[in-house]
């Protein structure tokens, strides 16, 4: 694809933003994209490039780009001149809507970003139970504050052992101790999650984990694995909290914790909750939750927290998703094209598989049964870039990180499906 007009403003703007964009998973070789509008499932850049987005905001965008009805409640919503900093009837319906579409969410309390929501979760578990550190698992991403920022995808040569991975910061700048109230545990393996439990049951405030680890690719858990983990920190005196972040309204209307039947202590929603604008929530039982009631003791702020344009964005979003109708087309869009992927692989007799659910999905470039991230990590990273890039150039918008989640979203109709696929037969 030509991008002159791109280059040239990449030019400019990489002298006083470093790197031209403002997330740096945004970076792209040898420059970002930079986009004039979006609609549905499409994105249209400022040289008049059109592309088949499977980046979907990352998982934010659940029904398409400019959905005119989201739209419309903005639009509504600019009328009142509320913006930040105060409530209204609009954040009191939202708080309904959560409170009737989620299993754990006894109660809830919003915030900015998704990384806000787990510093939030985890600064309340700790105030709930007295204890410090917080269990992660490796390969799975909580957001950039320091605690959790650890171990999403360590070199596999200076991870340690499988079922005792050592603490990898993912950045420089965070203090060295930092992760002395971190303990990591790989995914999918209750028996090692047990142990760690038990060891370590006085001083572990919660188990954190992505119900599906989106953030190596799209690890599924094995049949019962989460329902181990619900028994192991119940019998323990642990909080689990499901990071739903991408999973929370996309498997299911209620997220994860609807779809695999296993309801957490605590979680954390951002992305679909406002089909691309910047809310998100932590959830949980009451008892947990009202800790951060005004004089209980733990802080809770945020001048944006429930900003008015993103509630009214929300509730747009969720009253046309809490059917769950958007939610099963969306998982049997992703069923097609693991199936005609696999077809595709098999014809051309590549070693690649594309795993998903939800919408979202990833494309490994390994045969190996992915399970956690050490056999996540087997996919090989250079035929993966390759193909991303390859992507980008057959029309389909991608992000050419490795072990990462690609996606659709609702707006995405049988032929975009077919068209992603002629895309991916050619690129590989
Ligand atoms: C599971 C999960 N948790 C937390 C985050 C952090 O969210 P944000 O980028 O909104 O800070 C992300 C973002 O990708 C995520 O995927």
């Amino acid at each position: 694809m030509d991008r002159p007009k791109t280059k040239e403003l990449y030019d400019q703007v990489s002298q006083i933003v470093p790197g031209g964009i403002h997330s740096n998973i945004r970076f792209m070789v040898p420059y970002p994209y930079i986009f004039e509008r979006g609609k549905g499932s499409k994105l249209f850049d400022i040289d008049g490039n059109e592309y088949l987005d499977t980046v979907v905001n990352y998982g934010a965008l659940i029904l398409g780009h400019g959905d005119p009805i989201v739209t419309e409640a903005v639009r509504k919503e600019l009328d009142s001149g509320l913006t930040c900093g105060v409530e209204s009837e609009t954040s009191i319906k939202l708080a309904q809507r959560m409170n009737e579409i989620i299993p754990c969410a006894e109660m809830v309390k919003f915030s900015l970003s998704g990384t806000e929501a787990v510093a939030h979760a985890l600064t309340i578990v700790r105030g709930y139970t007295k204890k410090d550190k917080i269990i992660k698992i490796e390969g799975g991403y909580n957001g950039w504050s320091d605690t959790v920022i650890v171990s999403l995808h360590p070199e596999l040569r200076k991870a340690g052992p499988k079922n005792a991975p050592k603490k990898i910061y993912e950045t420089q700048g965070i203090p060295k101790n930092a992760k002395q109230n971190t303990i990591v545990i790989p995914f999918n393996n209750a028996e090692v999650a047990e142990k760690v439990i038990k060891r370590n049951k006085k001083k572990a405030a919660a188990l954190i984990v992505e119900p599906v680890v989106f953030n190596s690719g799209a690890i599924m858990p094995n049949p019962g694995y989460l329902k181990q983990l619900r028994e192991i920190t119940e019998k323990n005196d642990i909080v689990l909290i499901f990071d739903e972040v991408i999973t929370g309204f996309r498997l299911a209307p209620g997220g994860a914790q609807e779809y695999y039947g296993v309801t957490p202590d605590v979680a954390t929603f951002a992305k679909s909750m406002a089909n691309g604008y910047p809310i998100s929530a932590v959830a949980g039982k009451k008892e947990i939750m009202q800790v951060c009631t005004p004089g209980k003791g733990v802080m809770y702020g945020g001048v944006y927290n429930g900003s008015q344009v993103c509630v009214a964005a929300s509730v747009a979003t969720l009253d046309q998703i809490r059917k769950g109708d958007v939610q099963k087309r969306m998982n049997e869009s992703t069923a097609y094209l693991c199936k005609r992927f696999q077809d595709i692989a098999d014809d051309h007799k590549l070693k690649a598989q594309l795993i998903g659910l939800g919408g979202q999905f990833c494309v490994y470039f390994t045969d190996q049964e992915i399970v956690d991230y050490r056999s996540a990590a087997q996919s090989d990273k250079a035929q993966s870039q390759k193909f991303h890039r390859n992507l980008l150039e057959n029309g389909v918008y991608t992000y050419d990180g490795y072990l990462f989640h690609n996606g659709i979203c609702a707006a995405h109709s049988k032929e975009d499906l077919d068209a992603i696929l002629t895309a991916m037969e050619k690129s590989l």
